[in-house]
Formats: structure tokens, C-alpha cells, sequence
């Protein structure tokens, strides 16, 4: 079931959490969909795993022949693997940095993203959406060389992707943290130390953010955060070092360890 974020008469927001099975091998995803007067726009819909119950959990609230746009923050395989899916079975354009835009076409059949792709510059911009409107601002290297977050002014929601993730289950990423914990952090600080290029972008998209007025700022991995855990979070990321400010030449050595491979198992019918 999906969790309303914000609804009004005319507008709503809703994510999913928990489409992917949590047997450990894939990564905790949400997903989104925001609906503005009748037009709707997926955000970062996920893989082939997330495919299906999304578009049926859709197609509850909308119907998927009304869906104007697929909204991609990165190229990762936990945002976009499913490209070839939603092209096929919706008339809706994807949305995606132009540092990507010629790598998708990778993820589909030959000719399937042929006038479907909006590449968007590194400036970002204003999407109209319905009668609203979604604003894609820079995020680039937080962590994808090319990546937007989305600000929707009407719920006053902050889409960062994956900045501000925690690693949890898709239960605890139904609720919103208020406050920045210990506890919290812990499920933050391993993911956002390796993933995130460097403090010195941290601090620049921190600086930008700060001038939004922000309800709820919502990660792709793990729970939103609400409350006093907005100005913690911009706190804790301005201050974190992270990616290349903690790679040293230890990290470039030529390697020497055996990389263990696990006996695979014998597919069914072999001896
Ligand atoms: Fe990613
Ligand atoms: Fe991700």
C-alpha cells in the first residue's frame, strides 16, 4: 500500500516502499507518483523487480495512459532498469539529466526511446506538471555525475534521491524521522561516506536547499524526514566527509587478495 505524503483536491503525492522483496539481495527502494489536476509523473519507478506492483498500485489512483512523464534523478539500475517496461505500457516521456541521455537507450529495446527523452541541462529547470509544476534542481555528483533532486512547491516536498538515505526495510521507510538521532545517523553515515563525491558539493547543494521552504525531504532508500530532522540533516551533510575526501593513494594499490567465489548452485536436472 502506498503512503500519501500530501493530497489535496487537486494534487497528491504518494510513495511506495515496500514493492521489492526484502530477501537481502536487492536494496530497500521507494518509488513515487505525483498527480497534479489529472496529470501524473513517476519518480525514479525503480527496476524490473518494482515494475509490476507499481504500475497495478497506479493504476489504482490513475490511469497509466494519463502518466505525461517517467522522472529519472540518475541512470542508477534501482531507478531506471524498468525504462523499457514503463515506454511500452504508458505514453509518458522520461525526464533525465543529458549527461545520461544517450546511455538509456541502453535499457530499452532498438528505437523504443525515439522523441521520448527530455534531456535536461546542468542548470535544471521548471517542469510543468497539471496545473503546477515540479522544479528539477542540481544535484550532480550527489552521487551521479549527472543527478537532480525535485521540489514540488504545492506539497512542499524535496525529492533528493539518494541523498539523505538511511539502509532500513520498507516498513521503517513508512515512517517519517523528526529528529536526527544517533540511531538515525547510523543508517546514513556508511551509505553517504563511500556514495557521495565530496564534502565541497555537499556544502554547495546544502547552501541551495536551504532556500527552499521544505515540509518533508524524501530520500529514495529509507524513511522521509520531517521536523527539526530537516535542518539536522543540512548540518550533518555540510560538515560530512565523504567520496574523494577520503581516498588517499592506500585506496589505488595494485590488488593482492583472492576474491573468494562461492560454489554456485547445480541448476535443476544436472548431475
Ligand atoms: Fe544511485
Ligand atoms: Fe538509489
Amino acid at each position: 500500500m502506498p503512503i500519501e505524503l500530501y493530497r489535496d483536491g487537486q494534487h497528491a503525492c504518494l510513495m511506495f516502499t515496500d514493492l521489492v522483496e526484502e530477501d537481502n539481495q536487492a536494496v530497500q527502494a521507494n518509488q513515487f507518483l505525483i498527480v497534479d489536476n489529472g496529470t501524473g509523473a513517476v519518480i525514479d519507478p525503480g527496476g524490473n523487480l518494482a515494475f509490476n506492483e507499481l504500475f497495478l498500485g497506479m493504476s489504482r489512483h490513475f490511469s497509466p495512459q494519463k502518466l505525461s512523464y517517467i522522472i529519472a534523478s540518475h541512470a542508477d539500475p534501482d531507478i531506471i532498469a524498468s525504462l523499457d517496461r514503463w515506454l511500452t505500457s504508458t505514453p509518458a516521456q522520461l525526464v533525465i539529466s543529458r549527461v545520461w541521455e544517450r546511455f538509456v537507450p541502453h535499457f530499452t529495446k532498438v528505437g523504443k526511446t525515439d522523441r521520448r527523452v527530455i534531456g535536461v541541462a546542468d542548470a535544471g529547470g521548471r517542469l510543468p506538471l497539471g496545473r503546477s509544476e515540479l522544479w528539477l534542481l542540481p544535484a550532480h555528483f550527489l552521487h551521479s555525475e549527472g543527478n537532480f533532486h525535485f521540489y514540488d512547491p504545492v506539497s512542499r516536498i524535496l525529492f533528493t534521491g539518494d541523498l539523505g538515505v538511511s539502509i532500513t526495510s520498507g516498513r521503517d521507510a513508512q515512517v517519517p524521522v523528526t529528529d536526527l538521532g544517533k540511531g538515525h545517523l547510523r543508517l546514513m553515515e556508511g551509505f553517504h561516506r563511500r556514495y557521495m563525491v565530496s564534502n565541497k558539493v555537499m556544502r554547495l547543494w546544502v547552501r541551495m536547499a536551504r532556500q527552499l521552504d521544505i515540509r518533508m525531504l524524501v530520500p529514495q532508500h529509507g524513511a522521509p524526514l520531517e521536523g527539526a530532522a530537516i535542518g539536522q540533516f543540512f548540518d550533518w551533510a555540510e560538515s560530512l566527509m565523504c567520496g574523494i575526501d577520503l581516498f588517499d593513494e592506500k585506496h589505488y594499490q595494485l590488488p593482492t587478495a583472492a576474491i573468494a567465489v562461492p560454489a554456485k548452485a547445480a541448476p535443476a536436472g544436472v548431475a
